[in-house]
């Protein structure tokens, strides 16, 4: 391993001290990673917050098999140190980095292919805001679900950490961009991203807004973090040969579901877990952000929502705050 300045042996961390509310999150000290071969070790200046770190610390979303157990699935910082068999980064590297745990803490470690550099002129802050989502978005909207310019998206949750980024990158790739939340302001907030139609989902009936807003075609890809009922009103939203992308099921995991319109329509209905993928599917996406993103983010054409920022330790207020359901885009501890 070949390490730059003096790496202590022990950090500070953010663990989950039993499965519960926000109050289990609590520092502790631990050893601090050492990185095996493809792996670098990044010193944490700032360290993004998923929802998925929510589940994980209520104890329903475990960490893959080798994974941390501590929680944080994003970071920005510098290399620390060098595995081997790495030649593209150097010690003292801005990056930022997609982990598959770990992130809540001053050291990470992270296969070589989960890193990015920081883009132009970005802070950290700001860059630990962006590797998440930003894989998520990718693989789901424009692989999975392949969005095209002049299509229509329909991202639901679109004030959301993953429906911000949806947006913005849908919208710079030329896409018609519909999206539901949950008030008047967050709708506010979805259209100043570029969204060309935002339905306030508590008042309005997003079927019938996503077909006024289609000329009655409906959407040709969807992204949906809900499932539940929405599964059928999905179908129902959606234009012929339209794609349905599912990421969360957050209105319920089991659903009633009209399959005639999927057949009728002939639907694709898909969906992902980014976390377990192999390091290999990570470094591809990372390389396909890096040449089409970066230079977006670089030039600010695109940039993440940052919601609240707040210092490691008060990881149980970020957790909270996540929870209220009042943020807008991105909640970033700062490492320091
Ligand atoms: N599959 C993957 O690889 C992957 C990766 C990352 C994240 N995710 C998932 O993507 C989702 C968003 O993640 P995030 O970190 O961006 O979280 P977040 O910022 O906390 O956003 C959650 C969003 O879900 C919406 N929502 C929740 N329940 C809803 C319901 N019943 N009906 C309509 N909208 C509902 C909320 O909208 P309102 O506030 O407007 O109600 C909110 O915007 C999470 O479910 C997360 O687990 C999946």
């Amino acid at each position: 391993m070949a390490s730059g300045q003096k790496i202590p042996a022990k950090m500070t961390a953010i663990a989950i001290s039993e499965p519960g509310g926000p109050r289990v999150l609590k520092p502790e000290t631990r050893d601090v990673p050492v990185p095996g071969p493809g792996e670098v070790l990044i010193r944490v200046r700032a360290a993004g917050v998923n929802r998925p770190d929510v589940l994980q610390r209520k104890g329903a979303y475990p960490p893959p098999p080798g994974a941390s157990d501590l929680p944080g699935l994003e970071v920005s910082g510098e290399v620390a140190a060098l595995g081997d068999q790495i030649s593209r980064w150097r010690i003292g590297d801005r990056v930022c980095a997609l982990t598959p745990g770990g992130g809540y803490a001053e050291y990470v470690k992270v296969h070589a292919g989960s890193v990015l550099p920081l883009p132009a002129g970005f802070t950290h802050t700001e860059a630990a805001a962006v590797p998440e989502t930003y894989f998520t978005v990718w693989h789901n909207v424009f692989e999975r679900g392949g969005l095209k310019s002049g299509e229509t998206l329909l991202v639901h949750g679109g004030s959301s950490g993953i429906g911000t980024t949806a947006i913005q990158l849908a919208a710079a790739f030329g896409a018609y961009v519909v999206t539901t939340a949950g008030s008047k302001e967050k709708c506010d907030a979805c259209l100043k991203l570029g969204a060309d139609r935002a339905i306030n989902y508590r008042e309005e009936d997003f079927v019938a807004a996503v077909k006024d807003a289609t000329a009655g075609r409906g959407a040709n890809v969807i992204l949906d973090m809900v499932a539940g009922d929405y599964v059928t009103r999905n179908y129902e939203a959606a234009a012929v040969e339209g794609r349905i992308v599912q990421i969360a099921v957050q209105g319920g995991a089991a659903a009633s579901v009209d399959f005639s319109k999927l057949m009728v329509k002939r639907l694709t209905h898909t969906g992902s877990t980014l976390r377990p993928r192999t390091v290999e599917f990570k470094a591809a996406i990372a390389a396909a952000l890096e040449a089409q993103v970066w230079p977006l983010l670089g030039s600010r054409k695109i940039a993440p929502v940052m919601d609240t920022i707040l210092p490691l330790s008060e990881a149980w207020r970020a957790h909270e705050r996540m929870e209220d359901g009042e943020h807008i885009g991105k909640i970033v501890l700062d490492v320091g």
